[in-house]
């Protein structure tokens, strides 16, 4: 429950509002945040937090592109293909990168759930083309060599981020005495 973990920083998110209403695009970017997208059980409870009805948690959710009703990798990789970007060669850098990652020609997610790929159009960034938002962040000026050194990166940090702290283990060392 966002509740449970989120007190404070739901409380302050109400304090920034006339009415908690208001607060639901804060609240409904925490949920996802915490869940990685935003299920049905994920906008009831924000609506019940708001005060509001599911259905609007729902519209809202629905008519965002930076909100998601389905689930997706841990990288959200969204690359505009819209015309600017598509006439500097965005089309070819989204084909290029779902062969990488072994996706179909609509992008989707990779077998091992790290890596969502979509297309978006405009990211208003038409003279960075190719432009690409990873989980929000924007990587400009892309080229595939540039768009594959991140996905390795990304890879790697995922492994380093499930990796037990070693300080955390009985025994590091794995020997005895
Ligand atoms: S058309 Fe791609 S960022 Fe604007």
């Amino acid at each position: 429950m966002l509740t449970d973990k989120y007190a404070d920083r739901i409380e302050k998110i109400f304090a920034k509002y006339p009415d908690k209403r208001s607060g639901i695009m804060d609240l409904l970017y925490l949920a996802q945040e915490e869940y990685g997208w935003l299920s049905e059980d994920a906008l009831r409870e924000v609506a019940g937090l708001c005060g509001v009805d599911p259905t609007q948690a729902h519209s809202i959710a629905g008519f965002y592109t930076m909100y998601s009703e389905k689930p997706k990798g841990k990288y959200w990789l969204q690359v505009c293909t819209d015309l600017p970007c598509a006439l500097r060669g965005a089309d070819t850098f989204f084909t290029g990168l779902c062969e990488y990652l072994g996706l179909g020609e609509d992008g989707g997610t990779t077998q091992d759930g790290l890596f969502t790929v979509e297309r978006v159009m405009c990211l208003a960034a038409c003279d960075k083309a190719p432009v690409m938002q990873c989980n929000f962040f924007y990587h400009e000026h892309l080229d595939l060599d540039k768009a594959i050194a991140l996905i390795k990166k990304l890879r790697v940090d995922a492994v380093q981020e499930a990796a037990p702290d070693p300080s955390e283990l009985d025994d590091p060392a794995g020997g005895t005495e």
